[in-house]
């Protein structure tokens, strides 16, 4: 599903995140048992100010499933995961496309646009927990 949403065009390792951290894999199904919806995060300091943190990565839902509330509920559980955790700082690289989403979440923009190959034109954000 990661790869399916976000890197289609990619091998399949472009999906495998590399962390020492203990990771919480998120998954979003159908009452009949059908995926549509995927998201990770782990402990991951800050890449610039070096806090400690959580790192959000891999959101995706199908498309198909897509504006039915299937990516709220999932960063819902993820800040949940996070709050449970003890932890105070969720952030992430967020696609310029879905900036809107996660600022209905809560997260601010905090970097200018940087690009990341094969995903595009992304910006950081971050949301206390
Ligand atoms: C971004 C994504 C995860 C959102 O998931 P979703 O299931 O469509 O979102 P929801 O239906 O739960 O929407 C929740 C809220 O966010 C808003 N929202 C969703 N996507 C949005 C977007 N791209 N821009 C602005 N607002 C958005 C919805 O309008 C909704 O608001 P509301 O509660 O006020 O009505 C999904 O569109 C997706 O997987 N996109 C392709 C992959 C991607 O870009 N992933 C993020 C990588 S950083």
């Amino acid at each position: 599903m990661r790869r399916a949403v976000l890197r289609p065009y990619e091998a399949e390792e472009a999906v495998h995140y590399a962390t020492d951290a203990v990771a919480e894999h998120l998954a979003a199904y159908e009452a009949d048992g059908h995926l549509v919806g995927v998201a990770t995060v782990f402990a991951e300091e800050h890449p610039e100010t070096g806090e400690p943190g959580w790192r959000l990565r891999g959101m995706g839902v199908a498309a198909d499933a897509r504006g039915t509330g299937c990516g709220g509920w999932l960063l819902t559980a993820v800040v949940d995961h996070v709050a449970r955790s003890g932890g105070h700082l969720l952030w992430c690289n967020a696609r310029v496309s879905a900036l809107g989403f996660y600022q209905r979440y809560g997260f601010t923009v905090e970097s200018d646009v940087f690009f990341v190959v094969g995903g595009g034109e992304h910006r950081r954000m971050r949301r206390v927990v």
